[in-house]
């Protein structure tokens, strides 16, 4: 699970914004219908709450591609979930192959937002979007896994392996945001948080490095 994750739509109290209607033009879109993105949207972000934590769809694309792309989600033994700032919560489907182009990943996010589902040629959803916004709480309660496992920088010390050997059958929740750390509300769902590095990483590496680990687990289980 990526929680809190930097992707949403231009909110409305910046929709008017020149930087914010300069590049919904370029895309040939409604403010609205375009991502709040800060390297369009920097200086008109200024005055949103939480700025530091929004804005950068491009967390979601990397984290994605880095989960996607693990035998673990190939082979059926994954599944992938995004809760958004704006506490919307995408469903991934088992089969879905992520566009690497971030522009094509752009378009296929801003068409869950307007439609609520990303669907193939051939009809079968890839990605769904709940309509009513829903809580994180919620998702979890409906999952129910084992346990629910934060990964942060301000966690229990621990290693990637310790963390994917100790905890199989598990929601690991990393964070989809550049800065700061998770709400007083997620940190709540947490059964344990561990920090794996005693440094601060990027969401997409701490992906890469849990998910090798439980693939590992898996193997020798
Ligand atoms: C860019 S960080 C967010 C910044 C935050 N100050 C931090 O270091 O956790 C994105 C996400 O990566 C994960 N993360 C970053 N460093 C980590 C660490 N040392 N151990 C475990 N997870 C980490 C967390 O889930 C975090 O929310």
């Amino acid at each position: 699970m990526i929680a809190e994750a930097a992707l949403e739509c231009v909110p409305e109290e910046i929709a008017g914004q020149p930087a914010v209607t300069g590049h919904a033009r370029k895309l040939g879109r409604k403010p609205a219908e375009t991502l709040l993105d800060r390297s369009y949207h920097h200086a008109a972000m200024k005055r949103l709450p939480d700025a530091h934590k929004r804005g950068r769809p491009d967390i979601v694309h990397f984290s994605l591609m880095e989960a996607l792309s693990t035998p673990l989600f190939t082979q059926g033994h994954l599944k992938v979930y995004v809760h958004t700032y704006g506490d919307r919560i995408i469903t991934v489907a088992d089969n879905l192959r992520l566009p690497k182009s971030y522009f094509r990943f752009e378009g296929l996010m801003q068409s869950l937002f307007r439609d609520g589902a990303v669907k193939s040629d051939e009809g079968t959803v890839l990605m769904e979007m709940e309509k009513e916004k829903g809580t994180l709480a919620d998702l979890i309660s409906e999952v129910a896994p084992g346990k629910v496992v934060g990964l942060s920088s301000a966690g229990v010390e621990s290693t990637a392996e310790q963390v994917a050997r100790k905890n199989a059958d598990s929601m690991f929740i990393v964070g989809g945001f550049p800065k700061g750390h998770f709400s007083d509300a997620t940190k709540t769902l947490f059964n344990c948080t561990y920090s794996i590095e005693s440094t601060g990483l990027e969401a997409h590496v701490v992906i890469a490095r849990v998910l090798y680990e439980c693939e590992k687990a898996r193997r020798a289980a």
